[in-house]
């Protein structure tokens, strides 16, 4: 494994600005079905690969400075899926919470998570809040894993929380002190993989602002690389959140 240093100065020579680098970085990791299926071999294979992938890029992104990660694990949407890859998928996520627990402490990696946890199975839940809980002090990359995450949905629980506490009405602000992860800033850029210009639910109150990069590569085979092109595309945009460029 290359050290920080070694990352960070080829990305640098490659044209990456170390200084001006997306503070927040989003992904839809997306293809891990058609990776699998343009090999002949069963989709939570797939799957599998892609949690190596993962683990690759948090750790580079940890590496290059990125602040925060935070990645698309499993939306509200995908327990339409035959019930065999839910419950692969599930059991992946927890083995994977707590198999990684200790990289994610060597690394000074802050983990949190970010959907309706209290519809997960138990197991996967007891993991990931113990992820959270281990980690919550570390000053590394902030990493927030999306599991049954859908945008609307994070929308409705803020307003029902907001309710709930007996607001009568809302505003911008208040739905954003509500959302699950409030302390997290807006995600500068979102990636999403294997060539689809699709949101599916992904961040869609945060993410109002951010850039998008399409990936063809499916996510299996996306690497270090193809995350400081990403990089290197958002910092070729003007950002102009409605204003003028100036
Ligand atoms: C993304 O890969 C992972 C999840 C949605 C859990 P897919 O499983 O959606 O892969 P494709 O889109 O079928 O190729
Ligand atoms: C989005 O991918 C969800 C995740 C990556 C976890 P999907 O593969 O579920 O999205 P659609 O169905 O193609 O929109
Ligand atoms: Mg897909």
């Amino acid at each position: 494994m290359p050290s920080a240093d070694a990352v960070r100065a080829a990305a640098a020579d490659s044209g990456l600005d170390l200084s001006a680098l997306p503070v927040h970085v989003g992904i839809i990791m997306d293809g891990n079905g058609r990776w699998a299926r343009s090999r002949g071999i069963p989709r939570l294979l797939g799957h599998r690969e892609g949690y190596k992938t993962l683990r690759s890029v948090l750790l580079a992104a940890n590496d290059l400075g990125v602040k925060y990660l935070t990645v698309y694990a499993f939306s509200a949407e995908n327990w339409r899926r035959p019930k065999v890859e839910v419950e692969g998928l599930m059991k992946l996520i927890e083995r994977a919470a707590i198999d990684e627990l200790r990289i994610m402490f060597r690394n000074n990696v802050r983990v949190k998570v970010a959907g309706r946890l209290n519809e997960v199975p138990d197991g996967l839940r007891r993991a990931l809040e113990k992820g959270v809980e281990t980690t919550a002090d570390n000053t590394g990359i902030t990493f927030t894993l999306a599991v049954n995450y859908g945008g609307r949905a994070e929308i409705v629980d803020a307003v029902n929380r907001l309710m709930a506490e007996g607001e009568r009405s809302v505003h911008e602000d208040k739905i954003s002190a509500k959302l699950y992860n409030p302390d997290i800033p807006e995600p500068d850029l979102l990636i999403r993989t294997a060539g689809e210009m699709r949101l599916s639910n992904f961040l869609l109150w945060q993410g109002a602002y951010a850039e998008l990069v399409v990936v063809e590569k499916t996510w299996p085979e996306f690497n270090l690389e193809d995350l400081v092109e990403a990089c290197k595309s958002f910092q070729s945009r003007t950002r102009k959140f409605g204003g003028d460029a100036e």
